[in-house]
């Protein structure tokens, strides 16, 4: 990514940060941290180790720079094709990070909520969830997505079911159906539609995230890094990248 300069009377002023308007809801793809295992000769659970501290601290820090909204793609419904062994140190990972999370993002005020059929999840980890919903539900600061069994096209076909149910029972008539409702019930339903989403790790693709909400969203995808090595700079960078972008909405 190139840096981001201000003409200032002939001197190049940095931007920073304060110069920019801040995007009020960011996604991340949290991908790569089976590469930045493998690099090290490392099992694919240590990479989701060292990723799962990244998203700790990356979480953390939208709160602290004022950002509204943050969803974090932790585990995809396509995610449970991988081996066993993967997935069962994932939901373990899970497991120890939720029963933190509750206390971990007191402090911050920040909102948990999950997005995604949790209810394939052992009922160990279903009863975290709930729990972590529950607790901060009150609080005032960031809301924090966490998608995980999320798959786009799954949400949209449970909406689209919800829909079909209140058109079947009369309450609603078929021509009432509008972008609004379809909205209102995704996961995601009364949040604003993410202005940026940023995927490390270089893979061009959504992989099922947010595909309703993210039909102008900006992407970033990074190249240059693996989502356990992501650091706070790089939101910086990121949201001044996105502050360079002009977003039309298909206007002009
Ligand atoms: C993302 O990292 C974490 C999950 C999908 C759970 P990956 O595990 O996909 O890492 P790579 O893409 O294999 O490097
Ligand atoms: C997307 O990453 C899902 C998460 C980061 C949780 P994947 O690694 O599953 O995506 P693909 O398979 O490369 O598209
Ligand atoms: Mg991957």
């Amino acid at each position: 990514m190139l840096p981001f300069f201000k003409n200032k009377e002939n001197s190049k002023t940095e931007i920073t940060l304060a110069d920019v308007k801040l995007p009020e809801h960011i996604g991340f793809i949290m991908d790569g941290n089976g590469r930045w295992a493998k690099k090290r000769n490392l099992p694919r659970s240590a990479g989701h180790s060292a990723g799962a501290k990244t998203f700790r601290k990356i979480v953390k820090y939208c709160d602290r720079i004022g950002i509204k909204y943050v969803t974090v793609y932790a585990f995809s419904t396509e995610n449970w094709k991988r081996p066993e062994e993967e997935v069962n140190s994932l939901m373990k990972l899970f497991k120890s990070y939720l029963e933190e999370a509750i206390s971990d993002f007191k402090d911050e005020d920040i909102v948990v909520r999950f997005i995604g059929d949790t209810t394939a999840f052992s009922k160990e980890l279903q009863d975290l969830i709930e729990e972590n919903e529950k607790e901060s539900a009150d609080r005032k600061g960031m809301v924090l997505n966490i998608a995980m069994n999320y798959g786009s096209r799954d949400e949209i076909v449970r909406a689209m079911k919800i829909i079909a149910r209140q058109v079947k029972d009369g309450t609603i008539n078929p021509d009432e159906i509008s972008e609004e409702m379809i909205s209102q019930n995704l996961y995601t339903a009364g949040q604003p539609d993410p202005d940026l989403v940023i995927r490390p790790s270089g893979e061009y693709r959504i992989s099922n995230f947010l595909l309703w909400q993210s039909a102008y969203t900006e992407y970033i995808i990074m190249d240059e890094v693996l989502w356990p090595d992501f650091t706070e700079k790089m939101v910086d960078e990121c949201i001044i990248e996105y502050a360079k972008r002009n977003r039309r909405f298909g206007g002009v």
